[in-house]
């Protein structure tokens, strides 16, 4: 169970602003939530959901979410409001969970690696390498029965899994190509916080640091680290490339997201909002999970014209190393994980 927060844990100015704002909701009433910072432009609202989430508003994530904004707010005629707090402006990695939790947010899309560190080990399934062949595949997971099992966990924490979101296929970064397991040798590796991608960079001969991903770039350009992986998306969208003069086209595993919400928070929205807020919601993410190969690849061709990064494609012989050398990852975590979530997944795409 992941431990709430104790109010020490989140910074004072923010848990102020989230308690003030859960306060204020409480009571209800366009001048309550006039008040907490973000929801400026709000003030005639019913009801405002704050939107925390970690990239840029130009990637498929920040779209879909500013796509949801919209659609919220026209089908409510105003009544509703979404704030969008992109790029960890509001919560970053370490403490958006607790700060949704608390009630100081009311939705996020962490990625599928961040759920293992609070308690959801199976969720770092979508991490194993080479474990999807494109996001035809991914998707007879996410939209299955499979997907909505995995959804249903989050109820242990008093979460609500809303939907499944795609970014894409990581590819890796450093100051050097990286296209075998030897590139990899002694390198300091920036991973998220999932037991699997770190396992992953033992296994090409790196060594994982786990860092949140609005401090990759500060931590990169000081040479704290010498590389990361990401989708084409974010890696440019963060300017990675002024601080990485390498991207290797690796595809070595898939970045997705879910989308969750506090289960007090949702039970006290009542049904036809919820349906409003649901149907605006899969709308949405339908609109994210179809632009997101086209915004990756928009993505790399900027990356390309600019110059600002070398760009390398691995040979099929290098892709074969890179996958034999990381197929060791989905024995060794597959008790983490649990046996037959993989038993699962395995049939899930097998029979697509
Ligand atoms: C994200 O896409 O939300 C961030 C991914 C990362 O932390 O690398």
């Amino acid at each position: 169970m992941l431990k709430l927060a104790t109010v020490a844990n989140l910074s004072r100015r923010r848990v102020l602003h989230g308690v003030a704002a859960s306060a204020c909701a409480a009571l209800g009433g366009a001048q309550a939530l006039a008040s907490p910072p973000g929801a400026l432009g709000h003030a005639r609202a019913e009801l405002l959901i704050r939107f925390a989430h970690v990239v840029a508003p130009d990637t498929p994530k920040g779209l879909a979410v500013e796509r949801f904004r919209a659609l919220v707010s026209q089908r409510s005629e105003g009544r509703i409001q979404v704030s969008v707090h992109p790029n960890a402006q509001l919560y970053g990695d370490h403490d958006e969970m607790q700060a949704l939790q608390l009630g100081a947010v009311e939705m996020l899309a962490p990625s599928l690696s961040k759920f293992g560190r609070v308690g959801f080990a199976e969720f770092e399934l979508f991490d194993l390498p080479y474990l999807f062949a494109d996001l035809a595949s991914v998707r007879r997971v996410t939209q299955g029965p499979l997907g909505a099992r995995l959804l249903a966990r989050l109820q242990r924490q008093r979460l609500v899994g809303l939907g499944f979101m795609d970014n894409g296929f990581k590819h890796m970064s450093a100051n050097r190509p990286l296209l075998e397991p030897a590139h990899f040798a002694g390198l300091r590796m920036r991973v998220q916080a999932s037991r699997v991608i770190a396992e992953q960079m033992r296994a090409l001969g790196a060594r994982p640091v786990t860092l949140a991903f609005s401090e990759t770039h500060r931590a990169l350009a000081a040479g704290v680290v010498d590389g990361t992986e990401n989708p084409v998306s974010n890696f440019w969208t963060q300017r990675m490339h002024e601080v990485q003069s390498d991207l290797s086209l690796t595809q070595h595993a898939y970045l997705g997201y879910a989308v969750v919400t506090n289960q007090r928070f949702w039970e006290g929205v009542n049904v036809a909002d919820r349906q409003l807020i649901g149907e605006a919601l899969a709308e949405a993410l339908a609109h994210g999970n179809a632009i997101a190969d086209e915004q990756n690849a928009s993505a790399l061709n900027a990356l390309r014209q600019t110059g600002g990064a070398r760009v390398h494609t691995p040979s099929a012989a290098q892709l074969e190393a890179m996958r034999r050398a990381t197929q060791g990852v989905h024995d060794a975590l597959g008790q983490r994980i649990g046996a037959h979530w993989l038993a699962d997944i395995r049939q899930a795409l097998q029979s697509g």
